[in-house]
């Protein structure tokens, strides 16, 4: 065997609902180069080990996005992951399909539900009737206009974001990280009519279940970044319709709590996000937080440095400072 080749034991997840009762995982070892994308790695098994494995994939060269799946816990392209520093870091390699998706076989997973919530949005432009498109013509932005969403075009629909994100998992009413990350693309699209209908109707749509765990800009092979593009969004969405949800009201709340006294004051926090009735409904959990942690109840303490707290403040309220 050569310097470069390597035994790499595969577990591959495998699950028929035609036959299967349960899903179980499937051992394969392969000697392989190190350099070898775990994609390839699965179409050996498939071609000289057993081709009922049932996999999707078509570039492989990271440009489709189809062969997204979990690789040793973490959603990624299978054609992008090379073999070697996985069976260095953990002794082998263990593939799943696409997390929060239904599983049809194997690693082939339904992306319905994906499509959906990104439909949902309406991912389009919607041209403003102020100012019709010009016919038979370009309708060009100035290269400042473009930098703002530069980063988003270079999606390729993978669903990696999708599948590590724990919103998505938790709660069906969440847009999912692609499908914010388009809709910042139109939001700051200045041929866009629909600015502030967008914003307005996201805050009320999901936006503020993001948990902000960047787990997607992590997950995402394009460096699409769509938790910044969520967090984009949200500055966008409060300063068009103001704080109006429960996250956005939380959110204001804790800014302000660090600015005035540099801690963070519970009691007061409850109060910014949650009426009287629902403020009276968390009580159960403000107890258990309380027994945990005593000094949530004490009074309001301001902290030593608040000055440089508030000047932190100041330069990021500054628009000279900002990024
Ligand atoms: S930052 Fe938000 S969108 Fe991204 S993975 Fe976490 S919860 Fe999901
Ligand atoms: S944002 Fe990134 S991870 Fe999500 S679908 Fe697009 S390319 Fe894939
Ligand atoms: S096969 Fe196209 S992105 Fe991997």
């Amino acid at each position: 065997m050569s310097a470069d080749v390597i035994s790499v034991p595969i577990d591959v997840y495998r699950f028929d609902p035609a036959q299967d009762r349960a899903p179980r995982y499937q051992r394969y070892t392969l000697d392989l180069p190190r350099h070898t994308p775990v994609l390839s790695a699965l179409l050996k098994i498939r071609t000289d080990l057993d081709p009922s494995l049932s996999l999707r994939y078509s570039c492989r060269s990271s440009i489709c996005g189809s062969c997204a799946m979990v690789i040793n816990s973490k959603s990624r392209l299978a054609c992008q992951t090379p073999v070697g520093p996985e069976v260095e870091r953990y002794g082998r390699i263990v593939i799943d399909p696409m997390r929060n998706l239904p599983v049809l076989r194997d690693l082939v997973v339904e992306m319905a539900p994906f499509w959906g919530r990104y439909r949902k949005l309406e991912p389009h432009l919607i041209p403003d009737p102020n100012h019709p498109m010009p016919e038979g013509r370009e309708n060009p932005m100035t290269p400042a206009e473009v930098e703002r969403f530069k980063t988003t075009p270079r999606c390729i629909a993978c669903g990696s974001c999708y599948s590590a994100c724990p919103a998505v998992e938790h709660d069906p009413e969440f847009p999912g990280p692609m499908a914010l990350a388009k809709l910042y693309r139109f939001v700051v699209d200045p041929r866009d009519g629909a600015h502030q209908d967008r914003l307005v109707r996201i805050q009320a749509e999901g936006l503020w279940l993001c948990l902000r765990c960047h787990l997607c800009t992590e997950s995402c092979p394009k460096e699409v970044a769509p938790s910044e593009r969520i967090r984009d969004l949200k500055e966008m969405a409060i300063a068009v319709q103001g704080a109006t949800e429960h996250g956005s009201r939380h959110a204001v709340g804790f800014k302000d709590n660090i600015r005035d006294r540099g801690l963070l004051n519970e009691l007061k926090l409850v109060r910014q996000t949650y009426n009287p009735l629902e403020a009276l409904a968390q009580l159960p959990q403000g107890l258990k937080i309380a027994r945990k942690k005593p000094e949530t109840l004490r009074g309001p303490r301001t902290i030593e440095g608040q000055a440089e707290v508030e000047a932190l403040y100041e330069a990021l309220d500054d628009p000279k400072e900002a990024p």
